[in-house]
Protein backbone atom coordinates (compact mmCIF):
# COMPACT_ATOMS: atom_id res chain seq x y z
CA UNK A 1 0.00 0.00 0.00
CA UNK A 2 1.35 3.53 -0.13
CA UNK A 3 2.18 5.51 3.10
CA UNK A 4 2.28 9.28 3.49
CA UNK A 5 5.30 11.13 5.14
CA UNK A 6 5.61 14.47 7.03
CA UNK A 7 8.45 16.07 4.66
CA UNK A 8 8.49 19.36 5.84
CA UNK A 9 7.12 22.35 8.24
CA UNK A 10 6.50 26.03 8.41
CA UNK A 11 5.43 28.55 10.54
CA UNK A 12 4.43 32.51 10.16
CA UNK A 13 3.13 34.79 12.79
CA UNK A 14 1.98 38.42 12.79
CA UNK A 15 5.19 41.38 13.42
CA UNK A 16 2.92 43.08 15.93
CA UNK A 17 2.81 41.74 19.79
CA UNK A 18 1.00 42.88 22.71
CA UNK A 19 2.04 41.62 26.24
CA UNK A 20 -0.49 41.11 29.61
CA UNK A 21 0.48 44.38 29.92
CA UNK A 22 -0.60 45.89 27.29
CA UNK A 23 -3.44 43.73 27.84
CA UNK A 24 -4.16 45.07 31.53
CA UNK A 25 -4.26 49.29 30.28
CA UNK A 26 -7.68 48.39 28.24
CA UNK A 27 -9.32 45.90 30.62
CA UNK A 28 -9.34 45.24 34.33
CA UNK A 29 -6.42 42.20 34.42
CA UNK A 30 -2.83 41.89 35.29
CA UNK A 31 0.70 39.72 34.37
CA UNK A 32 0.13 38.01 36.95
CA UNK A 33 -3.46 36.73 36.65
CA UNK A 34 -2.78 35.95 33.00
CA UNK A 35 0.86 33.71 33.38
CA UNK A 36 -0.64 31.99 36.78
CA UNK A 37 -4.12 31.11 35.26
CA UNK A 38 -3.09 30.10 31.94
CA UNK A 39 0.63 30.44 30.84
CA UNK A 40 0.63 33.09 28.37
CA UNK A 41 2.68 36.34 27.96
CA UNK A 42 2.39 37.13 24.51
CA UNK A 43 0.38 36.68 21.23
CA UNK A 44 0.78 38.59 17.86
CA UNK A 45 -2.09 39.88 16.11
CA UNK A 46 -2.42 40.67 12.54
CA UNK A 47 -1.62 44.39 10.84
CA UNK A 48 -2.94 45.83 8.89
CA UNK A 49 -0.99 44.89 6.05
CA UNK A 50 -0.89 41.21 7.03
CA UNK A 51 -4.14 38.87 6.65
CA UNK A 52 -4.30 34.58 7.17
CA UNK A 53 -3.53 34.34 3.62
CA UNK A 54 -0.53 35.75 3.52
CA UNK A 55 0.59 34.14 6.78
CA UNK A 56 -0.36 31.00 4.97
CA UNK A 57 1.62 31.48 1.72
CA UNK A 58 4.31 32.27 4.22
CA UNK A 59 4.37 29.36 6.69
CA UNK A 60 3.89 27.42 3.55
CA UNK A 61 7.03 28.55 1.72
CA UNK A 62 8.78 28.01 4.57
CA UNK A 63 7.69 24.13 4.57
CA UNK A 64 8.29 23.97 1.16
CA UNK A 65 11.64 24.95 1.18
CA UNK A 66 12.49 22.74 3.92
CA UNK A 67 11.42 19.57 1.77
CA UNK A 68 12.49 20.92 -1.28
CA UNK A 69 9.19 20.67 -2.82
CA UNK A 70 8.54 22.94 -5.95
CA UNK A 71 4.95 24.61 -5.42
CA UNK A 72 4.11 23.19 -9.19
CA UNK A 73 4.23 19.65 -7.25
CA UNK A 74 1.70 20.15 -4.90
CA UNK A 75 -1.10 18.26 -5.98
CA UNK A 76 -3.55 19.77 -2.65
CA UNK A 77 -3.62 22.57 -0.85
CA UNK A 78 -5.86 22.30 2.64
CA UNK A 79 -6.28 25.17 4.50
CA UNK A 80 -7.55 24.92 8.22
CA UNK A 81 -9.24 27.63 9.65
CA UNK A 82 -12.00 29.47 10.82
CA UNK A 83 -11.17 32.82 10.44
CA UNK A 84 -10.59 32.73 6.46
CA UNK A 85 -10.14 36.33 4.32
CA UNK A 86 -13.10 35.31 2.34
CA UNK A 87 -16.38 33.21 4.07
CA UNK A 88 -16.17 31.25 0.36
CA UNK A 89 -12.89 30.10 1.13
CA UNK A 90 -9.38 31.43 0.99
CA UNK A 91 -7.36 28.05 -0.02
CA UNK A 92 -7.34 29.70 -3.73
CA UNK A 93 -5.60 32.64 -2.92
CA UNK A 94 -3.09 30.61 -0.95
CA UNK A 95 -2.60 28.77 -3.99
CA UNK A 96 -2.38 31.35 -6.22
CA UNK A 97 -0.24 33.33 -4.46
CA UNK A 98 2.09 30.19 -3.39
CA UNK A 99 1.88 29.13 -7.56
CA UNK A 100 0.50 25.88 -6.53
CA UNK A 101 -0.69 25.64 -9.99
CA UNK A 102 -1.58 22.40 -10.13
CA UNK A 103 -3.11 21.57 -6.74
CA UNK A 104 -6.83 21.58 -5.74
CA UNK A 105 -6.88 23.70 -2.87
CA UNK A 106 -10.15 24.30 -0.23
CA UNK A 107 -10.99 25.60 3.61
CA UNK A 108 -11.55 22.99 6.31
CA UNK A 109 -13.20 24.57 9.32
CA UNK A 110 -13.34 23.04 13.02
CA UNK A 111 -11.57 25.88 15.17
CA UNK A 112 -8.96 24.68 17.32
CA UNK A 113 -9.29 21.11 16.01
CA UNK A 114 -8.91 22.09 12.25
CA UNK A 115 -5.45 20.95 12.14
CA UNK A 116 -5.92 17.23 13.57
CA UNK A 117 -8.32 17.01 11.18
CA UNK A 118 -6.69 18.25 8.21
CA UNK A 119 -3.87 15.97 8.76
CA UNK A 120 -5.69 12.83 8.78
CA UNK A 121 -7.23 14.25 5.84
CA UNK A 122 -4.77 14.73 3.87
CA UNK A 123 -2.77 11.35 4.86
CA UNK A 124 -6.06 9.67 3.48
CA UNK A 125 -6.06 11.59 0.22
CA UNK A 126 -2.71 10.33 -0.13
CA UNK A 127 -3.21 6.87 1.04
CA UNK A 128 -5.96 6.95 -1.28
CA UNK A 129 -3.54 7.30 -4.15
CA UNK A 130 -3.71 10.29 -7.06
CA UNK A 131 -1.99 12.96 -5.17
CA UNK A 132 1.55 13.14 -4.46
CA UNK A 133 2.37 16.48 -2.28
CA UNK A 134 -0.05 17.84 0.31
CA UNK A 135 -0.08 20.87 2.31
CA UNK A 136 -1.24 20.82 5.38
CA UNK A 137 -1.64 24.69 6.59
CA UNK A 138 -3.33 25.92 9.90
CA UNK A 139 -4.38 29.63 9.77
CA UNK A 140 -6.38 31.66 12.33
CA UNK A 141 -6.86 35.02 13.16
CA UNK A 142 -9.37 35.09 16.18
CA UNK A 143 -8.54 38.59 17.26
CA UNK A 144 -10.98 39.22 14.47
CA UNK A 145 -13.63 37.98 16.70
CA UNK A 146 -12.58 38.44 20.29
CA UNK A 147 -14.70 41.01 22.27
CA UNK A 148 -11.62 43.24 23.29
CA UNK A 149 -13.42 44.34 25.81
CA UNK A 150 -13.84 41.12 27.68
CA UNK A 151 -11.11 40.08 29.89
CA UNK A 152 -12.40 36.00 30.22
CA UNK A 153 -11.60 36.08 26.64
CA UNK A 154 -9.44 38.70 24.60
CA UNK A 155 -6.49 37.83 27.14
CA UNK A 156 -5.93 33.94 25.56
CA UNK A 157 -6.19 34.42 21.84
CA UNK A 158 -3.48 34.88 19.25
CA UNK A 159 -3.18 34.91 15.34
CA UNK A 160 -0.98 32.61 13.37
CA UNK A 161 0.36 30.11 11.21
CA UNK A 162 2.01 26.61 10.80
CA UNK A 163 1.88 24.37 8.00
CA UNK A 164 3.47 20.92 7.32
CA UNK A 165 4.12 18.96 3.75
CA UNK A 166 3.01 15.38 3.66
CA UNK A 167 4.17 12.99 0.80
CA UNK A 168 3.38 10.08 -1.03
CA UNK A 169 5.91 7.55 0.42
CA UNK A 170 6.05 3.34 1.27
CA UNK A 171 3.47 2.39 3.46
CA UNK A 172 6.36 1.52 5.87
CA UNK A 173 7.41 4.76 6.01
CA UNK A 174 3.70 6.49 6.57
CA UNK A 175 3.59 9.06 9.29
CA UNK A 176 0.30 8.68 10.59
CA UNK A 177 0.05 5.79 13.44
CA UNK A 178 -3.03 6.34 14.75
CA UNK A 179 -5.71 8.82 14.82
CA UNK A 180 -8.94 9.10 17.30
CA UNK A 181 -11.25 11.97 15.79
CA UNK A 182 -14.64 13.23 17.62
CA UNK A 183 -17.37 15.61 17.71
CA UNK A 184 -20.43 16.90 20.02
CA UNK A 185 -22.56 19.70 18.76
CA UNK A 186 -24.49 19.45 22.17
CA UNK A 187 -21.42 21.58 23.43
CA UNK A 188 -21.94 24.26 20.95
CA UNK A 189 -23.59 26.71 23.49
CA UNK A 190 -19.94 26.86 25.14
CA UNK A 191 -17.86 28.31 22.35
CA UNK A 192 -18.91 29.93 19.29
CA UNK A 193 -19.13 32.64 16.99
CA UNK A 194 -22.07 32.46 15.29
CA UNK A 195 -24.08 34.88 12.95
CA UNK A 196 -25.81 37.97 13.75
CA UNK A 197 -28.75 36.98 11.93
CA UNK A 198 -29.10 34.06 12.69
CA UNK A 199 -29.00 34.42 16.59
CA UNK A 200 -31.65 37.28 16.11
CA UNK A 201 -34.12 34.91 14.07
CA UNK A 202 -33.89 32.22 16.33
CA UNK A 203 -34.47 33.87 19.51
CA UNK A 204 -37.45 35.97 18.25
CA UNK A 205 -39.06 32.84 17.79
CA UNK A 206 -40.69 30.44 14.60
CA UNK A 207 -40.93 33.29 12.19
CA UNK A 208 -43.09 31.79 9.29
CA UNK A 209 -43.75 35.19 7.43
CA UNK A 210 -41.69 34.26 4.18
CA UNK A 211 -40.69 38.18 3.86
CA UNK A 212 -38.61 38.05 6.82
CA UNK A 213 -36.03 35.69 4.97
CA UNK A 214 -36.41 37.86 2.00
CA UNK A 215 -34.93 41.16 3.53
CA UNK A 216 -31.56 41.72 1.64
CA UNK A 217 -28.54 41.00 4.53
CA UNK A 218 -25.08 42.07 5.77
CA UNK A 219 -24.86 39.40 7.96
CA UNK A 220 -22.31 40.21 10.33
CA UNK A 221 -20.47 37.46 13.59
CA UNK A 222 -21.21 38.11 17.03
CA UNK A 223 -17.78 38.15 18.95
CA UNK A 224 -16.62 34.97 20.37
CA UNK A 225 -18.44 33.88 23.25
CA UNK A 226 -17.33 31.02 25.60
CA UNK A 227 -17.71 29.32 28.93
CA UNK A 228 -14.28 29.11 29.88
CA UNK A 229 -14.88 26.31 32.89
CA UNK A 230 -17.09 24.36 30.54
CA UNK A 231 -14.35 24.30 27.93
CA UNK A 232 -11.64 23.96 30.59
CA UNK A 233 -13.69 20.88 31.96
CA UNK A 234 -14.68 19.25 28.65
CA UNK A 235 -10.89 19.13 27.24
CA UNK A 236 -9.12 17.50 30.29
CA UNK A 237 -11.89 14.83 30.29
CA UNK A 238 -12.14 14.39 26.61
CA UNK A 239 -8.55 14.91 25.67
CA UNK A 240 -6.81 12.21 27.43
CA UNK A 241 -9.55 9.69 25.99
CA UNK A 242 -8.69 10.63 22.23
CA UNK A 243 -5.00 10.47 22.67
CA UNK A 244 -5.15 7.26 24.63
CA UNK A 245 -7.80 5.68 21.38
CA UNK A 246 -5.02 7.10 19.20
CA UNK A 247 -1.89 5.43 20.49
CA UNK A 248 -4.19 2.20 20.91
CA UNK A 249 -5.00 2.05 16.81
CA UNK A 250 -1.18 2.78 16.64
CA UNK A 251 -0.27 0.05 18.67
CA UNK A 252 2.07 1.69 20.94
CA UNK A 253 1.36 2.95 24.69
CA UNK A 254 2.33 6.19 26.45
CA UNK A 255 5.51 5.31 26.80
CA UNK A 256 6.53 5.10 23.33
CA UNK A 257 5.69 9.00 22.86
CA UNK A 258 8.70 11.40 22.44
CA UNK A 259 6.12 14.51 22.42
CA UNK A 260 2.97 15.39 23.40
CA UNK A 261 1.71 18.49 21.70
CA UNK A 262 -1.38 19.61 22.41
CA UNK A 263 -3.55 22.46 21.10
CA UNK A 264 -1.99 25.54 23.21
CA UNK A 265 -5.07 26.55 24.59
CA UNK A 266 -3.79 27.32 28.16
CA UNK A 267 -1.20 25.70 30.69
CA UNK A 268 -3.22 24.40 33.13
CA UNK A 269 -4.92 22.08 30.30
CA UNK A 270 -1.44 20.96 29.02
CA UNK A 271 -0.44 19.40 32.15
CA UNK A 272 -3.84 17.96 33.63
CA UNK A 273 -3.58 15.82 30.21
CA UNK A 274 -0.04 15.24 30.27
CA UNK A 275 -0.76 13.94 34.16
CA UNK A 276 -3.38 11.98 33.19
CA UNK A 277 -1.84 10.52 30.13
CA UNK A 278 1.46 9.76 32.69
CA UNK A 279 3.51 11.86 30.04
CA UNK A 280 6.34 13.46 32.13
CA UNK A 281 6.45 17.31 31.77
CA UNK A 282 9.87 17.51 29.96
CA UNK A 283 7.84 15.49 27.07
CA UNK A 284 5.72 18.63 26.86
CA UNK A 285 5.67 20.75 23.87
CA UNK A 286 4.77 24.35 24.99
CA UNK A 287 5.09 27.64 23.41
CA UNK A 288 1.64 29.00 24.35
CA UNK A 289 3.42 31.43 26.45
CA UNK A 290 4.62 33.65 23.36
CA UNK A 291 1.63 33.22 21.11
CA UNK A 292 -1.44 32.50 23.24
CA UNK A 293 -4.42 29.77 22.30
CA UNK A 294 -3.57 30.40 17.83
CA UNK A 295 -6.58 27.95 17.24
CA UNK A 296 -6.14 25.69 14.24
CA UNK A 297 -2.03 27.16 13.76
CA UNK A 298 -1.06 25.86 17.02
CA UNK A 299 0.13 22.88 16.85
CA UNK A 300 1.75 22.99 13.40
CA UNK A 301 3.43 26.17 14.75
CA UNK A 302 4.66 24.49 18.18
CA UNK A 303 5.99 21.35 15.60
CA UNK A 304 7.65 23.53 13.15
CA UNK A 305 9.71 25.55 15.75
CA UNK A 306 10.54 22.53 17.73
CA UNK A 307 11.59 20.75 14.54
CA UNK A 308 13.67 23.81 13.51
CA UNK A 309 15.25 24.63 17.11
CA UNK A 310 16.15 20.56 17.30
CA UNK A 311 14.14 19.33 19.72
CA UNK A 312 11.74 17.26 17.77
CA UNK A 313 14.35 14.97 15.96
CA UNK A 314 13.63 12.41 12.54
CA UNK A 315 11.96 9.38 13.63
CA UNK A 316 10.57 11.11 17.04
CA UNK A 317 6.75 9.90 17.91
CA UNK A 318 4.78 12.72 18.43
CA UNK A 319 1.25 12.53 19.90
CA UNK A 320 -0.73 15.69 18.72
CA UNK A 321 -4.36 16.60 19.93
CA UNK A 322 -6.15 19.20 18.85
CA UNK A 323 -9.84 20.27 20.98
CA UNK A 324 -12.68 23.34 20.69
CA UNK A 325 -15.34 24.89 19.37
CA UNK A 326 -18.13 22.44 17.50
CA UNK A 327 -17.25 20.70 20.18
CA UNK A 328 -14.19 18.81 17.77
CA UNK A 329 -11.50 17.13 19.32
CA UNK A 330 -8.78 14.28 18.11
CA UNK A 331 -5.82 13.14 18.28
CA UNK A 332 -3.25 12.06 15.81
CA UNK A 333 0.05 10.22 16.47
CA UNK A 334 3.16 11.26 13.96
CA UNK A 335 6.16 9.86 13.63
CA UNK A 336 8.10 13.40 11.93
N1 LIG B 1 -8.00 39.11 34.60
C1 LIG B 1 -8.37 39.18 35.89
N2 LIG B 1 -9.43 38.54 36.37
C2 LIG B 1 -10.14 37.78 35.52
C3 LIG B 1 -9.80 37.67 34.16
C4 LIG B 1 -8.70 38.37 33.71
N3 LIG B 1 -8.29 38.33 32.42
N4 LIG B 1 -10.70 36.85 33.55
C5 LIG B 1 -11.55 36.45 34.50
N5 LIG B 1 -11.23 37.04 35.68
C6 LIG B 1 -11.88 36.88 37.00
C7 LIG B 1 -13.32 36.44 36.85
O1 LIG B 1 -14.15 37.56 36.69
C8 LIG B 1 -13.56 35.75 38.17
O2 LIG B 1 -13.79 36.71 39.16
P1 LIG B 1 -14.88 36.41 40.31
O3 LIG B 1 -14.34 35.22 41.02
O4 LIG B 1 -14.86 37.69 41.07
O5 LIG B 1 -16.15 36.15 39.59
C9 LIG B 1 -12.21 35.10 38.48
O6 LIG B 1 -11.24 35.83 37.70
C10 LIG B 1 -12.15 33.64 38.13
O7 LIG B 1 -12.62 33.47 36.79
P2 LIG B 1 -12.79 32.09 36.12
O8 LIG B 1 -13.42 32.24 34.78
O9 LIG B 1 -13.43 31.16 37.10
O10 LIG B 1 -11.26 31.67 35.95
P3 LIG B 1 -10.67 30.30 35.48
O11 LIG B 1 -9.68 29.84 36.45
O12 LIG B 1 -11.73 29.37 35.00
O13 LIG B 1 -9.81 30.76 34.20
C11 LIG B 1 -9.86 30.70 31.81
C12 LIG B 1 -10.47 31.30 33.07
C13 LIG B 1 -8.39 31.07 31.77
C14 LIG B 1 -10.59 31.27 30.63
C15 LIG B 1 -10.02 29.17 31.87
O14 LIG B 1 -11.32 28.83 32.20
C16 LIG B 1 -9.65 28.51 30.58
O15 LIG B 1 -8.54 28.58 30.11
N6 LIG B 1 -10.59 27.75 29.98
C17 LIG B 1 -10.35 27.05 28.74
C18 LIG B 1 -10.59 28.00 27.63
C19 LIG B 1 -10.04 27.49 26.34
O16 LIG B 1 -9.04 26.85 26.27
N7 LIG B 1 -10.74 27.90 25.26
C20 LIG B 1 -10.28 27.68 23.96
C21 LIG B 1 -10.66 26.35 23.39
S1 LIG B 1 -10.08 26.24 21.78
C22 LIG B 1 -11.09 26.92 20.57
O17 LIG B 1 -11.77 26.19 19.84
C23 LIG B 1 -11.16 28.39 20.38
Amino acid sequence: GRGSRLVGSGSAVPKHLITNEDLSKFVDTSDEWISVRTGIRNRRVLGEEESVTSLSVEASRKALEMANVKPEDVDLLLLCTSTPDDLFGSAPQVQKLLGCHNALAFDLTAACSGFVLGLVTATRFIRGGGYENVLVVGSDALSRYVDWTDRGTCILFGDASGALLLQAATDDQDSLLGFDLRSDGNGHKHLHVTVDSVAESSSSGAETNGAAFLQPGKASYECLQMNGKEVFKFAVRAVPQVVEGALQEAGITGNDVDWLLLHQANQRILDSVSDRLHIPSEKVISNLANYGNTSAASIPLALDEAVRSGKVKAGDVVATAGFGAGLTWGSAIVKW
